[in-house]
This record gives C-alpha cells, sequence and structure tokens, in this order.
C-alpha cells in the first residue's frame, strides 16, 4: 500500500482509540466484576461504573456509525473481494453488537426499576431475557474484536501499512521488516 493511502479523520482516529480503550476496559472489569462476591464494595462500585462507561460507550459508537456511514472511507488496497465483505461487515457488526450490547444491559436494570446509579449487584433479579443478551452479545463482542485485530494484523504483516490510517505507526509489509536492511 502506498504512503498516500487516505487517513482516518482526527476526530474518527480520536474516537476509535477512545472506544478501543473503553471495550477492552468494559470487556475485562464486566467479566471481573460479575466474578466478585456479592456484599463485596469493590463489586457495588465497579456495576455502578459498568453502566455510566457503558453508555458513553454506546454514544461514541453511535456517533462514530454515522460518521462511517455519512463518509464512507476508502478500503485498504488490494482486498480480495470476500475480504472486502468481511472487512465491511466485521465493522458494521462490532457497532450493532456494541449498541445492542449496551441496550440490554441498560435493559435488563430498567426491568429490575433500576438505573446503573443505584444498582444493588445482590438484589438484581436476573431473570429477564436481557441479562442473556447482554451476556451473549459479550461474548459475541470478543469474537468481532479477535477476528477485527486478526485482519488488521494479517494485513500489515503481508500486504502493507494499514495501521498509519489510524495514526498507529507499526511494521509493515511496506517496510519489509527492516529484513532487507538486515540480510
Ligand atoms: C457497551 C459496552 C459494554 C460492554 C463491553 C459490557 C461488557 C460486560 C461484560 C463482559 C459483562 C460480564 C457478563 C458476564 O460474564 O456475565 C457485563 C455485565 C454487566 N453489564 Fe455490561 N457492558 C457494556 C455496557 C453495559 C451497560 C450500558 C449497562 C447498563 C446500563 C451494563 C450493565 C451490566 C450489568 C448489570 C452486568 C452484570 C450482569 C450480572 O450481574 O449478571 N453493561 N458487561
Amino acid at each position: 500500500m502506498s504512503a498516500s493511502q487516505p487517513k482516518y479523520t482526527p476526530l474518527s482516529r480520536w474516537l476509535h482509540w477512545v472506544s478501543s480503550l473503553l471495550i477492552f476496559g468494559m470487556l475485562g472489569a464486566g467479566l471481573f466484576m460479575v466474578s466478585l462476591p456479592d456484599g463485596e464494595p469493590q463489586k457495588l462500585i465497579m456495576y455502578r461504573t459498568h453502566g455510566t462507561l457503558g453508555l458513553l460507550l454506546v454514544l461514541a459508537t453511535v456517533a462514530r456509525a454515522i460518521i462511517r456511514w455519512r463518509s464512507p472511507q476508502p478500503l485498504p488496497a488490494g482486498l480480495a473481494s470476500w475480504n472486502q465483505v468481511l472487512y465491511k461487515a466485521t465493522h458494521w457488526a462490532i457497532y450493532l453488537v456494541l449498541i445492542a450490547l449496551g441496550l440490554a444491559g441498560m435493559g435488563a436494570l430498567a426491568l429490575n426499576g433500576v438505573t446503573s446509579f443505584g444498582v444493588d449487584p445482590a438484589a438484581l433479579n436476573r431473570d429477564f431475557a436481557p441479562f442473556q443478551g447482554h451476556f451473549l452479545f459479550s461474548r459475541l463482542l470478543i469474537v468481532l474484536v479477535l477476528l477485527h485485530l486478526a485482519g488488521v494484523l494479517l494485513y500489515q504483516f503481508t500486504k502493507g501499512d494499514v495501521t498509519s490510517r489510524m495514526g498507529l505507526k507499526l511494521p509493515s509489509k511496506q517496510h519489509e521488516f527492516g529484513i532487507k536492511r538486515l540480510l
């Protein structure tokens, strides 16, 4: 890929990296908080923070989806047609699953008559579909994020520099990983 490949706008790059931090943080913290025993003060704090950060992530995702819909970014050069479909499907699936995940979380709390500010994990009735939805969407998100990372790294190592489109400088096929210089 040539060095003149179009980069994402500063706003899109900022939203991408803030969302990535939130996604990894929310997944890690979400899995950890459910494993804590009820009555642990840390569990209460984590449940209450989780909902608020999750809502911010949903809003950032809606903004990203609107930006992408209105001004689509050209695809990285040289993708086979099946890969172009996979590329677009993965990105849109991540947006949709993130929004569905957040809505399911809010629905789970709403059906208990609480908001994330007042939730008490020990008192939650989990016999509602949004709880199962939240669980399943969180696992689906993990699969999609791994697929996304695998695609980016595979492209970076075999085709060219795609991470610089997001402002991240990494070794790439384009730079031959310094191998030519070593030989
Ligand atoms: C959109 C980003 C979000 C991510 C990545 C995320 C991720 C997670 C994960 C991984 C878990 C652990 C699930 C399990 O193993 O049982 C969890 C639990 C939970 N999440 Fe989220 N979440 C998000 C948004 C939200 C929102 C917006 C709310 C509510 C306002 C929420 C409410 C909850 C609740 C109440 C639990 C605990 C479920 C239980 O105790 O059974 N989440 N979340």
